[in-house]
C-alpha cells in the first residue's frame, strides 16, 4: 500500500516539508472539538511553491444567499448556506535578521509535523539555518481545547543554538481567505463570494481582538487572542483589515523566545454582538497556561481512548487508520444541540459545511457507543430544527409531519438539486432510526418525552402522509417518486430502502408514543394536546407498516426499487478510470438511465434489517450489486465490508475495508484537501464493529457474532451499552467479552444468553 505516513500507532507524522502533499494534509493536521475547527496550516500561512487552503471555522456558523436557478420552479430550496472561513488566529510570522521563515526558500532541516492522537495536538518542528548565519531550533505546539468549548492555544519555542538572531515574531488575526473549490465540482461548490464584514477590532497590549459579521445570515464570529511572553516589550496594532501584535527580541547562543497564545472564538446572532466579543476577550485572558490546557486535553482524551479502545493485532497501518479516524469524529461532532456534524467535519469547506443523514446514519452510532452524551447532543440538534421541517412539510403539500431537510446548518434545505436532495426522503426514517437506537442503547426517557416521541411521531406523519395504498399493487402501501440513498438512481418507485425505514418508523412511533402513555402520562397528555395527536394515528402506522409493499425478487434480485431492473446494463469494467467518478464526467440523465448504483442502498437496507432477509438472498444480492456499484460515494465501501463480514466472505469484508480505513490518511479519493470524509470514518468502526465483530440490537440486549479476518492475530474493541463498557476480544480461535466497567449486563453471544460482570 502507498502510504505517506509511517505505521505508527497514536501519532500521525509527516516528515520533511511535503510542498506536494500541503493542502490534503492540512485536512489531515485539522484540530475542533465540536464548535472551533482549524485547518492544519502551517503559522507563517504560506510556503513558496506550495499550494494551500487556508482555513477556520465555527461549526453552525453560515452566511447565505439566494440560490440562483436558471428556471426557479415551486418549492424549490431558497438559499444556499455556506460555513464561514473566519478570521484565522493561528498564525505566527518569524523573521530573523530580516529574513522570514519560508519553507519553499529558508534553508531548514528536520522538518517534522506530528499529530498526537493521545495527547490532541498538532506539534510542530525543525532546525533553521537562517541566511544571517544564526541557527535557530523551533517548536510550535498547538491545541483546540476538548474541554473549553471556546479556547485554542498555541505555544512556540524558538531556540538560538549559535549565532545572534534579531528575532520578530507577528502575532495576527487575518480576516483574510484565499477562495477554495472547484465551482465545477458539486462537493465543494466551490466560485462563491464568502466574505465578510469586519465589525470591531481592538489592539490592547497583549490582547487582539476582532468582530466579523455574515453579509445576509445575520451572525457575528469574535475571536481574541493573548499572548504571553517574557522576552521583552511587545507592540499590538491594526494591520490592514486584521490585527497583529509584535515582539522583538534579540536572541544570543543558548536563548530563546518563549510565547504562548490563547485564542478564543465567540459566535452568535449579530445583536449579541458586544456581550460575544466581550466573552472572547474574557475567556482568552482568563485562559489557563498551555501546560495545564494541555494536560486537561491529555485527560480528555485518556477517558475517551478508555471507552473508545480498539486494537487490531498484527496491522499497524488499520490500526493507525482507526484510530485517526476516531480521534476526527470525536473532534467533529456539536456538543451543545444547537449544531451537528458536517460532512467533512471541521477540517474543510467541502459540501459546504452541511449536516446530512451521515450524522444519523454512519456517525451517531460511532458516538452513542462511545460518548452517549454527546449522541443525545446530536439529536437534540435534529429536535431543534423540528419547526423548519414542519414547515417545509407544509411547504411539499403534506398536511401533517415534519420532512428534514437533505443538507442544511440551521434547518432550512439547501439543496438545490432535488433529484438527489429533498427527493432522498428516506432522511425522516435515518433520524427516526437513530432517536430509537439512542433510546434502546441508553434507556433515557427524559429525551423521548423531551424530543424523541415527537420527532418519531412527526417523522411518521410525514411517511403516511407520503404514501398510499395502491390499487395496482394490490392495496398495499406504496411510496413512489422518491430517492434512495443511491444517488444514481433518482425519483424512483417503491425504494426497498425508504419502504423498510418508513415502515420501521411507523412501528417504532406507535411504540413510544404507547410507552409515553403508560410511563409518563402527563407528558404525553401535554404533548397530544400541543401536536394535535389522536390514538387512531398509531393503528393507522401500524397497518401502513404491515401492508408496506417491497419489490418482489426477481430471479433472486431483490430490487432496490421497482425498476431497477428494467435500466441498461452498464458493465463497470467498460468504463476508464479517468471516468470516475461517474457524476463528474457525465450528464445525470445517461447515469439514471443506466443499472449503475453510486452506493450502497439495497446492501444497507440488507444490514439495517438483516432480519427481513436469508442468508442465501443476503448472499446473492451481495454479489449482484457489488458489480454494479462504483462507491462513487465514500459511504459506500464500509456498508459493503460489513455485509460481507455478515455473510462470510471475510476476505472481501477485509478488502473494503481496507480501502475505507485509510482512505483520507493516503488520500485515497484524490480530494481530501477539502476536507475528511466523516461517514466513511465512522463507516470503518462500523465495519469492525457492526461488520466482523457483528454487533446488533436484539431481544432487549445487544448481540455478538464475531469473525476474524485471516490476516490478523485478533482484534478487540469497546461499546458502551446502558452505562456499561463492554470489551470484546476476538481471536481466530474464539471471542471473548469482559464488562470493563458498570452493573452486570446480559448480552447475546453468538446467539447464546451471557451474563458479564
Ligand atoms: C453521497 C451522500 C452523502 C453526501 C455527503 C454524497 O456523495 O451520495 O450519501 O450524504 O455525499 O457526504
Amino acid at each position: 500500500m502507498e502510504t505517506k505516513f509511517a505505521f505508527e500507532p497514536w501519532t500521525i507524522t509527516e516528515r520533511g516539508f511535503q510542498p506536494e502533499n500541503l493542502r490534503e494534509n492540512e485536512s489531515v493536521f485539522a484540530l475542533a472539538n465540536g464548535l472551533i475547527g482549524m485547518r492544519g496550516n502551517l503559522e507563517e500561512a504560506s510556503a513558496s511553491g506550495a499550494d494551500t487552503i487556508q482555513g477556520t471555522f465555527i461549526n453552525g456558523i453560515f452566511d447565505s444567499e439566494p440560490i440562483v436557478y436558471g428556471e426557479a420552479a415551486y418549492g424549490y430550496a431558497k438559499n444556499h448556506e455556506t460555513i464561514c472561513n473566519v478570521m484565522d488566529a493561528k498564525g505566527l510570522v518569524l523573521t530573523v535578521n530580516g529574513e522570514s521563515l519560508d519553507l519553499g526558500r529558508s534553508k531548514v532541516e528536520g522538518h517534522t509535523r506530528i499529530l498526537d492522537l493521545r495527547r490532541g495536538t498538532l506539534h510542530r518542528s525543525f532546525l533553521w539555518k537562517t541566511a544571517g548565519g544564526a541557527v535557530l531550533e523551533v517548536e510550535m505546539e498547538r491545541i483546540v481545547s476538548l474541554t473549553r468549548q471556546h479556547l485554542a492555544a498555541m505555544k512556540i519555542r524558538v531556540y538560538c543554538i549559535s549565532g545572534s538572531a534579531n528575532v520578530q515574531a507577528v502575532s495576527q488575526i487575518r480576516p483574510a481567505r484565499i477562495a477554495a473549490g472547484d465551482p465545477n465540482d458539486p462537493r465543494n461548490a466551490g466560485g462563491k463570494d464568502r466574505s465578510l464584514k469586519t465589525g470591531n477590532r481592538r489592539a490592547d497590549g497583549n490582547c487582539l481582538s476582532m468582530q466579523q459579521f455574515t453579509k445576509n445570515s445575520g451572525q457575528v464570529i469574535c475571536c481574541a487572542v493573548n499572548h504571553v511572553c517574557e522576552n521583552g516589550q511587545a507592540d499590538a496594532c491594526l494591520a490592514g483589515d486584521g490585527l497583529s501584535w509584535t515582539m522583538q527580541c534579540l536572541l544570543s547562543a543558548g536563548s530563546c523566545l518563549d510565547l504562548e497564545k490563547s485564542i478564543a472564538y465567540t459566535a452568535g446572532k449579530a445583536d449579541e454582538a458586544a456581550q460575544l466579543m466581550a466573552m472572547a476577550e474574557e475567556e482568552c485572558q482568563q485562559a489557563p497556561s498551555y501546560t495545564v490546557l494541555a494536560a486537561e486535553q491529555r485527560e480528555y482524551l485518556d477517558t475517551f481512548w478508555e471507552s473508545a479502545g480498539m486494537s487490531i493485532e498484527g496491522d499497524d497501518a488499520l490500526l493507525q487508520g482507526l484510530r485517526f479516524n476516531l480521534f476526527h469524529i470525536l473532534q467533529s461532532a456539536g456538543r451543545d444541540g444547537l449544531r451537528s456534524v458536517c460532512a467533512k467535519g471541521l477540517s474543510g469547506e467541502g459540501y459546504e459545511g452541511h449536516y446530512f443523514w451521515d450524522t444519523e446514519a454512519y456517525i451517531l452510532p460511532v458516538i452513542l457507543h462511545t460518548q452517549p452524551e454527546i449522541a443525545r447532543k446530536l439529536l437534540e440538534y435534529r429536535y431543534s430544527i423540528l419547526p423548519a421541517a414542519r414547515a417545509r412539510a407544509r411547504e411539499l403539500g403534506h398536511e401533517k409531519g415534519a420532512l428534514y431537510p437533505w443538507r442544511t446548518i440551521d434547518g432550512q434545505e439547501c439543496s438545490a438539486y432535488f433529484p438527489a436532495g429533498t427527493a432522498q426522503y428516506h432522511i425522516d426514517g435515518d433520524i427516526a432510526h437513530a432517536v430509537a437506537e439512542y433510546y434502546f442503547s441508553t434507556q433515557d426517557l427524559n429525551f423521548m418525552a423531551d424530543c424523541g416521541a415527537e420527532m418519531l411521531e412527526e417523522t411518521a406523519r410525514f411517511f403516511y402522509d407520503l404514501g398510499f395504498y395502491s390499487r395496482e399493487k394490490d392495496g398495499r402501501f406504496v411510496i413512489n417518486c422518491v430517492t434512495g440513498p443511491d444517488e444514481y438512481n433518482v425519483l424512483v418507485n417503491n425504494n426497498t430502502y425508504t419502504n423498510r425505514i418508513a415502515a420501521e418508523t411507523f412501528i417504532n412511533a406507535a411504540k413510544f408514543m404507547r410507552l409515553l402513555e403508560e410511563k409518563r402520562p402527563e407528558e404525553y397528555q401535554r404533548l397530544c394536546e400541543r401536536i394535535g395527536y389522536e390514538e387512531q394515528e398509531a393503528a393507522d402506522w401500524e397497518k401502513a407498516a404491515e401492508l408496506m409493499y417491497y419489490p418482489p425478487k426477481k430471479d433472486g434480485i431483490c430490487l432496490q426499487d421497482d425498476d431497477f431492473l428494467n435500466r441498461k446494463p452498464w458493465p463497470l469494467e467498460t468504463i476508464p478510470a479517468e471516468k470516475r467518478p461517474l457524476l463528474m464526467h457525465y450528464h445525470g440523465l445517461t447515469i439514471y438511465r443506466h443499472m449503475i448504483c453510486k452506493q450502497a442502498d439495497l446492501i444497507l437496507a440488507m444490514v439495517q434489517f438483516g432480519d427481513s432477509y436469508t442468508e442465501e438472498e443476503k448472499k446473492q444480492n451481495f454479489h449482484f450489486y457489488d458489480r454494479v456499484t462504483t462507491h462513487d460515494s465514500s459511504l459506500s465501501m464500509a456498508i459493503f465490508s460489513i455485509l460481507a463480514s455478515e455473510i462470510g466472505e471475510t476476505e472481501k469484508a477485509y478488502d473494503y475495508f481496507m480501502s475505507s480505513a485509510r482512505l483520507d490518511l493516503d488520500d485515497m479519493q484524490g480530494n481530501s484537501k477539502d476536507g475528511l470524509h466523516l461517514a466513511n470514518m465512522a463507516g470503518t468502526w462500523n465495519c469492525i464493529v457492526r461488520g466482523f465483530g457483528g454487533m446488533r440490537f436484539e431481544e432487549d440486549t445487544i448481540s455478538f457474532h464475531p469473525v476474524c479476518p485471516a490476516q490478523w492475530k485478533g482484534y478487540s474493541f469497546r461499546v458502551i451499552f446502558r452505562g456499561r463498557t463492554i470489551e470484546v476480544k476476538v481471536t481466530p480461535e474464539g471471542a471473548s467479552y469482559e464488562l470493563i466497567c458498570g452493573e452486570p449486563v446480559e448480552i447475546l453471544a453468538d446467539g447464546e444468553r451471557r451474563r458479564l460482570g
